[in-house]
């Protein structure tokens, strides 16, 4: 695996540098901030887009939105909503969105909840994304340019490991075994078999349940480093829930993924033709419905592996699901403020303002908002 810091270290050295301006900022030294931020050109963050008026039903696999091959350069990730988004240009084609643009992509082609895109976004732009360019990579690997001899790809944005992507995912292998992103098919075909004991051959909350729990028992059975605490731990549950709700024709909405359909949105980034969004805006509530079906027939507390396969202990400090605003105050106090131990100047004023964003639907659920950098003034 490479080092990033090390790699940025050794391509700073005495080289002309472009740093991407989507590459992401966390973890980064107070020596490699000093030389990468006079680099890029800094944009200020628009708030959040508010909630659509129209949530109804209705096509989105438009003419004007239709789905086209990857062009050259073109990234794409572990997620396979904004994947398609992405390929039927809801989001910038390249991959490479504000976290507004992906906002307002969620909304209108998924019908996703205001409340929960906003989270989401946020959360993904305060660790994976440039808080000063104000742009987020939903994927993958990107070059720095302009080094002599020219930089190996680095990973960023959403594939970066352990901070908003994680373990036991769907169709995507844990990073342990080397690709956290792309679609395996060997985990697809262990989905149809589920669904089709589980579910007639539709993928729904009562397969979610069980393919969830043998996700996570795969992991423990053979992953050294498996670790299942929060935020991994909320993301994995709500994405079990995802396809069910946002993958389904919208005049359906039953619940019923049939496994072509889904395989258009996991592999290939393409909704079926003539598809419909959602009958209504999906947010928290609707998901955390979702989530309790997946979770109660297998409750598993978080935990983690502890260096060895089939060691997996409970770890009481992880946010669960006893305690929505601990997940929040852990990600900021801890993981945030944890990539970014002093910020200061243009850095400082986009961590705060991302931080603000990021609480709005927070506080519709009676958390109190904290300020690892203090209060901005
Ligand atoms: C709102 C902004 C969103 C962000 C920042 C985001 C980010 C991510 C990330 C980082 C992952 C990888 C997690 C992992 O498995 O390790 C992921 C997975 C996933 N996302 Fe998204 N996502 C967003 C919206 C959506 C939407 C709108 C949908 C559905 C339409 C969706 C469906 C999924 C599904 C089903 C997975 C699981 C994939 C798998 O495990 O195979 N996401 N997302």
């Amino acid at each position: 695996m490479i080092c990033f810091a090390a790699l940025l270290t050794f391509v700073l050295a005495g080289h002309a540098l472009a740093f991407p301006a989507h590459g992401s900022l966390a973890g980064l030294s107070a020596d490699e901030l000093a030389r990468v931020l006079p680099t890029l050109k800094r944009a200020i963050p628009s708030p959040p887009p508010g909630p659509m008026n129209d949530t109804s039903a209705k096509a989105v696999n438009t003419p004007v939105n239709s789905w086209l091959p990857l062009a050259d350069g073109d990234i794409r990730g572990p997620c396979p909503g904004l994947n398609t988004l992405a390929s039927h240009g809801y989001l910038p084609r390249n991959g490479i969105a504000t976290p507004a643009q992906i906002v307002d992509a969620v909304q209108e082609g998924f019908n996703m909840g205001n409340d929960i895109a906003i989270f989401v976004t946020y959360a993904a732009m305060l660790v994976d994304g440039n808080l000063v360019t104000n742009l987020l990579s939903i994927g993958g690997k990107s070059s720095l340019t302009g080094t002599d001899p020219p930089a190996p790809a680095i990973v960023g944005g959403l594939n970066t490991h352990a901070v908003f992507e994680g373990d036991a995912s769907t169709t995507r292998a844990d990073a342990f075994f080397g690709d956290n992103h792309s679609f395996n098919e060997s985990l697809f075909q262990e989905l149809v078999s589920f669904s089709n004991k589980f579910g007639a051959g539709n993928y729904n909350l009562s397969v979610a349940a069980q393919f969830r729990f043998q996700r996570i028992q795969d992991s423990i059975a053979t992953n050294p480093t498996f670790s299942f605490v929060s935020p991994r731990y909320y993301t994995a549950y709500a994405e079990s829930v995802f396809p069910t709700v946002f993958f389904v024709d919208g005049r359906v909405a039953n619940g019923q993924l049939s496994m072509d359909v889904a395989r258009g949105f996991f592999q290939n980034m393409s909704m079926p033709p003539g598809f419909f969004r959602t009958n209504k805006s999906a947010g928290l509530s609707a998901i955390a419905t979702g989530i309790g079906q997946v979770f109660l027939p297998h409750p598993i507390e978080p935990g983690s592996n502890q260096g060895a396969v089939n060691t997996y202990e409970v770890n009481p400090n992880s946010a669960d699901f006893t305690n929505f605003c601990k997940l929040y105050t852990d990600f900021v106090n801890n993981t945030v403020k944890g990539l970014y131990p002093n910020p200061t100047g243009d850095l400082l004023n986009a961590l705060n303002a991302n931080l603000g964003f990021f609480f709005q639907p927070l506080a519709g659920q009676g958390c109190a908002q904290v300020f690892p950098f203090g209060q901005p003034s």
